[in-house]
């Protein structure tokens, strides 16, 4: 009996730590999952004081071997290699927040809608609209950031028309409840194709460090400005 209410009160404990910190979901394809800018981001969040108020969710915890992990790095995100915007906005995402319900959800989508979908402009940004209503009904609070689409190396025209449009599209979307921020790791930013790999899609050492540099600031303050608002 006393130990069952020993085991009662440590969970109860873990319950309401778990419950103090933000929870952050990175959402997205094989450039969120098979990169080394998670841990480049995590070092960021490390600096500017942020990991002891956060815990990353999400159902998938690989990080590339040869990626370098700062000390306490959490591996949890939601990058899917060759998943599309548009079978995320119908298929997986309300089942991914469901139970994690994240506070602050930061993503790129739209690569794999261009060069496996063959799916066109409107169709990339009408999932994104998607997306952003089951971030919503999991958690009305939710913050989210959205990243622009980094470059192919044949400078696509259908990735710089949604980058083009994203801008618009979170304007029209943001409220207060549930802002939207806009983070821009583009070819219009400065990601040049020497960034890139040899498969022409996917950033290389340089382009993780580019998109770390492009997109953790945004986060940074995202958070902090989400610590506000629930303080
Ligand atoms: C760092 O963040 C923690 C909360 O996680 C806080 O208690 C502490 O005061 C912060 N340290 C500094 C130097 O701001």
């Amino acid at each position: 009996m006393k130990l069952n209410l020993m085991l009662l009160g440590a969970g109860l404990a873990a319950v309401g730590e778990a419950a103090d910190k933000l929870k952050v979901m990175w959402l997205g394809d094989s450039i969120t999952e098979i990169t080394c800018w998670r841990p480049q981001v995590w070092t960021q969040l490390v600096a500017a004081n942020l990991t002891g108020s956060i815990q990353m969710v999400g159902s998938m915890t690989d990080t590339p071997a040869n990626c370098q992990k700062p000390a306490g790095f959490d591996s949890h995100h939601e990058g899917h290699s060759g998943y599309q915007a548009y079978d995320v906005a119908k298929q997986y995402i309300a089942g991914w927040v469901k139970n994690t319900k994240p506070d602050i959800v930061q993503f790129m989508l739209g690569t794999n809608d261009v060069n496996i979908g063959k799916r066109d402009q409107n169709a990339i940004v009408d999932a994104y609209t998607s997306i952003l209503a089951s971030l919503r009904a999991a958690n009305p609070n939710v913050y989210v950031i959205i990243d622009k689409m980094i470059p192919t190396q044949w400078s696509d025209k259908t990735i710089e028309a949604v980058n083009t449009a994203i801008p618009g599209w979170a304007q029209q979307h943001s409220t207060t409840q549930s802002p939207i921020t806009v983070a821009d790791p583009s070819r219009a930013a400065g990601m040049t194709n020497d960034m890139l790999r040899s498969d022409k899609v996917h950033p290389n050492d340089k382009g993780d460090t580019f998109i770390a540099k492009a997109i953790g600031p945004t986060l940074v303050k995202v958070i902090q400005e989400k610590l506000k608002a629930v303080a």
